[in-house]
C-alpha cells in the first residue's frame, strides 16, 4: 500500500519519480506528491487524487533539480486530502520523508512532541516521524543518524524515504514491513515500493530486508541495520520487462491481464509437467522434498482472491494426495495462537509476496517449527524470500487491482502441486498423466472463452443495472463462485454474494425474487444434476438465471435465462475455466457503470498493512 519512488543521479529528477508514481499507483490513488531538491531548497507538491490530478496543479518537467522523491497514498491516518498528503516536513521544513506503513506508536511520539511545543499540520502518522526525525537532528546534526535513532523508538511498519537540504545529496532509505527495492545505475539510484518503478533505468538491484536502510549518493552507497552494522547487500538482476508493465493497445489493464491468460497459464505450467510420467517437476521445493512428503497436514493461508485460490487447492490436494488441508485467512490466523504441528507444512498464496497478514502467518508458523512455503508471484518479494521453499507462479506483473491472471496462475500451480504431492503418495501414474495431460490443454481453452467474449459483454450488458448478485456452485466450483462476487462487487461496486449452491436453501435463497441475477456454475460433473435442481428452486422463485454451463449440454439453456458455455474439462480444473467469463462480466458491467476499473475505490493491489 502506497507507492513510493526517489531518484538521485544526473538527469531531471522530478519526471522520472512522477513516471515511476504512475506505474506504482495500483498501490494506492488517495494523494500524489512530489519533493525535489535543488540549490539545497526542497520544493513540494502534492494534491489529493490520483497523479493526474498532481499533474494538472504542476507541470513535473519543469521543476528543476536531480534529487526527488514521490508518493501514491492509500490512506491510512487521516483523510484522503491535500494535507494528509506525502511528503511530510519536520517542523523547519528541512527534511521530508515519504512513508508506507503504520507508525502504530505514534500516538505516544506525537503526544510528547506536543509537550515540547511542536505542531502539526496534517493529521497523519508519517508527519509525526518527520516532527520526530527533525527534533533528534537539532541534537545530532546528522540526518541519517537522525533518522536511525528515530526508527529505533518506532513501532510499526515503514517503507521511508528521507531527503533534506542539511545534507541536498543524500536520499535515506529504511524499510520494516514495507517493500523497499533499490536500482543500482551508474552515478544514480532509483529507490521505490517495487521494479517497476525502476526496471526501464537500471536492472541491478537489491532487495532491503526488515529493519535495513541505505544512504543513496552520486557518488555510491551503503545499506546498514537501523542499529547501523553493515550490510553486504546481495544485488540481483531483474528479469522484469518494461513491455510487461505497459497497457498496450488495451483500455484497461485488468482487461489486458485477462487476455494474457492463455500465455500467462501457459508460462506457469512450463519445464514442470513430466506428461509420460504422470508427475511435475518443482525445482523450488526439491530441497523440502522430504518434508512434504512426510506432512500430516497442510495449512494455507492468504487473503482475497488468493484464498479462494487456497480452496481450491485444499479440493484438489485432498482429493490427489489424501493429505488433509485446511485454508485459513491470515488475517484471523496470525491472532488466535493456532495449533500447529513441527510436520506441518503451511503455505502462504499471495501474488504480490508482500501481503501483511499472510507474511505474519507464515512467520508465526515458522516460529512454531512448520516447514513454509511461498506460492507468490512477485520475484524477489518477502514472502518468496523468507519462505523455506516456494514456486514462482511466472504470470507477470499484474496492475489492475482486481486479480485475474494470478488468480488463474495459482490455480496452475496448485493443481501442480496437489499432482507433486498425489504423485509421492497415492496417485498413479495414468491418473497423473491424464491431469497433466488436461493441464497442458487448458490455455487453449481459455483462449477459447476469449474469442468469445464479444457474447459475453452482450449478455453482460443486460445487468448492468443491477444491484445485487448471487453466484453459486458446488465441489470445486465453490470456491470460484466467491471469486466471481469478489471481482464483481470490488470493481462494479454491485452487492455480490458467492454461495455454495445447496447452502443456498439455508438463507439466501430469501433474496431471490425477478431482480436478483444468479450465476450458477453448472459444469458437467458428478454433481451436476444436484446443481441443476439448485438452478431450478432459483429459477421457481423467479431468480434470474445466468449458466456458466459446459459446452454440449443443451439442457441448461430451458433452464437459464443466459447460458456462457465454457469447454469441458476434468473437474479440478473448471475452476480455472469458469473464471474467465466471470472476470470478462465483471470487467463490462463496471466499464458500462463508469467505474475506473484498474483503481477501484477503496481499494489498493498490494496491502501491507493490517
Ligand atoms: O497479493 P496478494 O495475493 O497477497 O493479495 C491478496 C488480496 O489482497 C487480493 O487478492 C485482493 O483480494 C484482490 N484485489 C482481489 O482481486
Amino acid at each position: 500500500m502506497c507507492g513510493i519512488v526517489g531518484y538521485i543521479g544526473n538527469k531531471q529528477a522530478a519526471d522520472i519519480v512522477v513516471k515511476g508514481l504512475k506505474l506504482l499507483e495500483y498501490r494506492g490513488y488517495d494523494s500524489a506528491g512530489v519533493a525535489v531538491i535543488d540549490d539545497s531548497t526542497v520544493s513540494i507538491n502534492k494534491r489529493k487524487g490520483k497523479v493526474e490530478d498532481l499533474l494538472k496543479m504542476v507541470d513535473v518537467s519543469k521543476i528543476p533539480g536531480t534529487l526527488a522523491m514521490g508518493h501514491t497514498r492509500w490512506a491510512t491516518h487521516g483523510a484522503p486530502n491535500d494535507v494528509n498528503a506525502h511528503p511530510h516536513t519536520d517542523s523547519t521544513g528541512n527534511i521530508a520523508l515519504i512513508h508506507n506503513g503504520i507508525i502504530e506508536n505514534y500516538t505516544v511520539i506525537k503526544t510528547e512532541l506536543l509537550n515540547k511545543g511542536y505542531t502539526f499540520k496534517s493529521e497523519t502518522d508519517s508527519e509525526v516521524l518527520a516532527v520526530f526525525i527533525g527534533m533528534i537532528y537539532e541534537k545530532v546534526h546528522d540526518v541519517e543518524m537522525a533518522v536511525r535513532l528515530a526508527l529505533n523508538e518506532v513501532e510499526g511498519t515503514f517503507g521511508l524515504v528521507v531527503i533534506s537540504t542539511h545534507e541536498p545529496d543524500k536520499i535515506i532509505v529504511a524499510r520494516r514491513g514495507s517493500p523497499i527495492v533499490l536500482g543500482i545505475g551508474d552515478g544514480e539510484y532509483i529507490v521505490a515500493s517495487d521494479a517497476s518503478a525502476i526496471v526501464e533505468y537500471m536492472k541491478r538491484v537489491i532487495y532491503l530486508n526488515d529493519d535495513e536502510m541505505a544512504i543513496l549518493t552520486r557518488e555510491g552507497y551503503s545499506t546498514k541495520t537501523i542499529k547501523n552494522e553493515t550490510v553486504n547487500a546481495e544485488i540481483h538482476e531483474l528479469e522484469l520487462n518494461i513491455e510487461q508493465i505497459r497497457k498496450g493497445n488495451f483500455d484497461h489493464y485488468m482487461l489486458k491481464e485477462i487476455f494474457e491468460q492463455p500465455s500467462t497459464f501457459k508460462d506457469s505450467i512450463r519445464g514442470r509437467l513430466l506428461v509420460e510420467d504422470g508427475n511435475v517437476k518443482l525445482g523450488g521445493v526439491g530441497a523440502v522434498a522430504e518434508k512434504l512428503k512426510n506432512a500430516r497436514r497442510i495449512i494455507i493461508t492468504a487473503c482475497g482472491t488468493s484464498w479462494h485460490s487456497a480452496l481450491v487447492g485444499e479440493y484438489m490436494i485432498e482429493h490427489l494426495a489424501q493429505i488433509p488441508v485446511e485454508v485459513e485467512y491470515a488475517s484471523e490466523f496470525r491472532y488466535r495462537n493456532p495449533v500447529i504441528y513441527h510436520d506441518d507444512v503451511v503455505i502462504g498464496i499471495s501474488q504480490s509476496g508482500e501481503t501483511a497478514d499472510t507474511l505474519a502467518a507464515l512467520r508465526e508458523a515458522k516460529l512454531k517449527g512448520a516447514t513454509i512455503l511461498g506460492l507468490v508471484n512477485v520475484v524477489g518479494s518477502t514472502i518468496a524470500r523468507e519462505t523455506d521453499a516456494g514456486v514462482y507462479l511466472h504470470a507477470g506483473p499484474e496492475i489492475g487491482v482486481a486479480s485475474t491472471k494470478a488468480f488463474t496462475s495459482q490455480l496452475a500451480v496448485l493443481s501442480l502441486l496437489a499432482m507433486y504431492l498425489g504423485r509421492q503418495r497415492v496417485l498413479s501414474m495414468a491418473d497423473g498423466k491424464t491431469l497433466a495431460t488436461e493441464l497442458a490443454a487448458l490455455p487453449d481453452k481459455i483462449q477459447y472463452i476469449l474469442d468469445r467474449a464479444d457474447q459475453i459483454k452482450q449478455i453482460s450488458l443486460a445487468y448492468t443495472n443491477a444491484t445485487n448478485f448471487l453466484y453459486l456452485g458446488r465441489g470445486y466450483n465453490f470456491p470460484v463462485a466467491l471469486e466471481g462476487a469478489l471481482k464483481l462487487k470490488e470493481i462494479s461496486y454491485i452487492h455480490a454474494e458467492g454461495y455454495p449452491a445447496a447452502e443456498m436453501k439455508h438463507g439466501p435463497i430469501a433474496l431471490i425474487d425477478e431482480n436478483m441475477p444468479v450465476v450458477f456454475v453448472a459444469t458437467k460433473d458428478e454433481i451436476y444434476d444436484k446443481v441443476v435442481s439448485n438452478l431450478e428452486e432459483v429459477r421457481a422463485r423467479g431468480g434470474r438465471v445466468i449458466a456458466i454451463a459446459s459446452e454440449g449440454d443443451t439442457n441448461i439453456a430451458r433452464l437459464a435465462e443466459h447460458v456462457i458455455y465454457i469447454p469441458n474439462t476434468l473437474p479440478q480444473f473448471t475452476p480455472v475455466l469458469a473464471a474467465i467469463p466471470m472476470q470478462l462480466m465483471a470487467y463490462y458491467i463496471a466499464v458500462q457503470r463508469g467505474c475506473d476499473v484498474d483503481k477501484p475505490r477503496n481499494l489498493a493491489k498490494s496491502v501491507t498493512v493490517e
